[in-house]
């Protein structure tokens, strides 16, 4: 189901080439010429071996139009190569130098107002816009021209985090290639008529040339779902279109550097499909930024599980992440003693194989001065550069070890995400707008981790068919193929946990008919034996109606531990459903006053249905942490794995393996510190750990991590 290029990881300057990545964007650019000297000798210091290099530095190779000049570039990677850091040279094009834009004013993004993005920040150019793609692709052969033979160069990070300001481009380029990617899509009119559903407010579109893109069409006039969601993928794809452009302008001339573009997973975002672009890179790499609060440490470990399927299993690269605090919210907290380094582990502990971070020297002037970095305003002698140099020594031991290329080791269950059914719950036409497919995903990916247990996350396109379970949050749109697969699943002994707003449109964004979940024609239905008629949505905070919706034992279906989720709480969503298979179990039920004004009392809250060889789960409402714990704990937890058996709800508890060496992980959840029994192998890293006085007992506190090797 996926057709990855072949993996390619890039070599550090040791004498294997062999090593954990550790290093950080660096911009010399930004500083006088003797900073580099120090630079280089703090570098050795905090043991970095890689940085990435020349990622907004347009303007210093090519300072006037056609006039390339490389020779600071040759000094800087000349300097950083002989002390052995290697380097990922970027291709240069996130940002352009003003002069294009004097020249060439038509390159720059237009918003969905018609008003022209103005020049002087990053990423403004449209992405098909054919006059920026030649300067850009002469730039990207001029840089692999140059450095196709450089020893030191071991990778291309081509340009950076593509889309995070133009993704969305209303100007008349990308309306062209709008329609044509739309005809390239659907062959004929007819078949967009029919995707688009546009016999609806006048929207038929009589040929290519009336394809509009979805722009402010006045006051709060709404967008054709369908139009919205295929504008997203158009615009994923545009960006796609332009990486492989400059990859392959790369490529072409230097074929044996691996390449990679850093992407932007965490759960708070999804700019891109990103399991389409993992097709196209090398290796995979990810730039991260913590959540503050008591999440902190699950987020981190739920984005890094997407990371990892991404990288079918392989090691990744986390570009960037902070040592502190970043510059770019409202309010900037920074990290606590020792979050740096379990940050940086948890990473590890996911499947990173490199730790890098934005940036090495903390800039002086411009956007990111306040932003953290490895040698922060206040130079070496500060807590963050100790704790820099603290986590290269760790990294080195656990090179040293063997970690490297050790892999995560899978979970029973898999926890499906879409990007595509994110892109869709944003629409404003649904039932509640509080609906969101990530969220849902890291609420379920948490209560695993609450209930002794983990979950994998899964592209909901990839092969997920060897797990025992697979959930789907908010997956709303499922597509008659994907349907199937469920179903094929669930029937050779899979189970299938679907959530309260799966299932409910198709690919084009049409509802599917005959009561909701209707995916693949009321396969899913069949599937949960179950059939819902309307939804019941809450959370409006309009006076007299009820905030929320409680959970149990009532009315007249057979109970099956009722016990289980009694005083569960609903508050946002609830299917109006009846039971229609014969043997679906009702697990809990809408109880009480609350569920009786909205007419839900003894209604099936919570299903079971067995299909084939496996089973259907329904969690027909939406329902918070704790509760879903309870529910994981009482019907999902996964078999216990051998390793999983010390698994205690207070840590994150990882193994990567190889075939000569599994390690493990050990890292507190929360705040409090937690003791470990039992722990087999031999300690190679105690970060904020004392070893107990009885064998394989240590006390791991706060922020701190454990790695054994067995
Ligand atoms: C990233 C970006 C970096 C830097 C960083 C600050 O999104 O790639 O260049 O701006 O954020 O957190």
């Amino acid at each position: 189901m996926t057709t990855h290029r072949a993996f390619r990881w890039p070599s550090l300057l040791t004498e294997s080439g062999r090593g954990i990545a550790f290093g950080g964007d660096y911009n010399p650019d930004q500083w006088p010429e003797e900073t580099l000297d120090e630079d280089i000798r703090l570098m050795g210091e905090a043991g970095v071996n890689v940085v990435s290099l020349a990622i907004f530095s347009w303007d210093k190779i090519e300072p006037v139009e056609g006039a390339f000049t490389f020779e600071w570039l040759d000094h800087v990677i000349d300097r950083l190569g002989r002390a052995g850091i290697a380097v990922d040279l970027a291709s240069a094009t996130a940002a352009a130098p003003l002069w294009l834009y004097e020249s060439h004013p038509e390159v720059l993004p237009v918003d969905r107002y018609g008003h022209t993005v103005n020049a002087g920040s990053r990423q403004s150019w449209q992405p098909t816009s054919p006059v920026f793609k030649e300067y850009a692709l002469r730039l990207c052969r001029k840089l692999a021209e140059h450095y196709k033979d450089n020893p030191y160069v071991t990778a291309w990070h081509m340009g950076n985090e593509y889309g995070w300001n133009n993704r969305y481009d209303y100007s008349d380029n990308a309306l062209a290639a709008f329609r044509t990617w739309c005809e390239a899509k659907y062959g004929t009119i007819d078949a967009l008529n029919e995707a688009w559903g546009t016999a609806f407010w006048s929207q038929h579109v009589n040929s290519f040339d009336e394809v509009l893109l979805p722009r402010h069409m006045g006051g709060d006039a709404m967008v054709n779902p369908s139009q919205q969601l295929d504008y997203e993928r158009f615009g994923n794809d545009m960006l796609l279109d332009f990486y492989k452009a400059e990859r392959d302008a790369i490529e072409q001339i230097c074929p044996d550097k691996p390449f990679t573009t850093n992407f932007m997973v965490s759960t708070d975002q999804c700019v891109m499909n990103y399991a389409k672009w993992a097709d196209e890179v090398d290796f995979v790499s990810n730039d991260h930024y913590f959540h503050e609060g008591e999440s902190h440490l699950d987020e981190l470990a739920c984005s890094d599980a997407l990371m990892d399927s991404l990288a079918l299993g392989k090691p990744w690269y986390v570009m960037e992440h902070s040592t502190s605090a970043v510059q770019w919210k409202p309010l900037n907290t920074r990290k606590r003693a020792g979050e740096l380094m379990r940050d940086s582990l948890a990473h590890v502990a996911m499947g990173a194989d490199a730790i890098c971070f934005f940036q090495w020297r903390q800039s002086k002037s411009g956007a990111e001065a306040f932003h953290s970095a490895m040698l922060p305003h206040a130079g070496a002698d500060s807590k963050v550069f100790r704790g820099v140099c603290e986590l290269g020594k760790a990294l080195k031991t656990l090179s040293d070890a063997g970690l490297q290329g050790t892999e995560l080791e899978r979970a029973g269950t898999a926890i499906l995400f879409s990007a595509e059914s994110e892109w869709a719950t944003r629409s404003e036409t649904l039932p509640s707008m509080k609906l969101n497919h990530w969220h849902d995903v890291r609420d379920w990916y948490r209560a695993f981790l609450d209930a002794g247990t983990r979950a994998d996350i899964m592209p909901l396109k990839y092969d997920w068919s060897d797990y025992k379970t697979v959930v789907l949050p908010t997956v709303l749109m499922l597509s008659a193929v994907d349907t199937r697969r469920l179903a094929d699943f669930a029937a050779a002994g899979g189970r299938v946990v679907v959530g309260y707003a799966t299932g409910l449109i198709d690919e084009n964004f049409h509802t599917w008919l005959g009561g909701y979940p209707g995916a693949g024609n009321g396969l899913l239905r069949d599937m949960l034996g179950i059939r819902g008629e309307e939804f019941n949505i809450l959370g409006s905070g309009v006076e007299g109606e009820p905030e929320a919706i409680r959970l149990g034992a009532g009315g007249e279906v057979a109970l099956e531990d009722a016990a289980a989720l009694n005083g569960a709480t609903t508050r946002l969503w609830q299917n109006d459903v009846t039971v229609t298979g014969d043997r679906t179990q009702v697990l809990a039920m809408y109880a009480g006053e609350e569920a009786d004004e909205w007419e839900l009392d003894g209604m099936a809250a919570v299903t079971r249905n067995p299909y084939g060889a496996g089973e259907a789960y329904f969690v027909g409402c939406d329902l918070d942490v704790a509760d879903l714990t309870k529910l994981i704990r009482t019907y999902l937890a996964a078999p216990a794995q051998s390793q999983q058996s010390q698994a205690n709800t207070d840590v994150l508890h990882t193994v990567r393996k190889s075939a000569d060496a599994a390690f493990d992980f050990y890292l507190p959840r929360g705040k409090k510190e937690v003791e470990l029994q039992g722990v087999e192998g031999e300690p190679v890293v105690l970060f904020q750990t004392e070893r107990g006085e009885e064998n394989g007992s240590y006390t791991v506190r706060r922020n701190g991590v454990l790695v054994v090797r067995r």
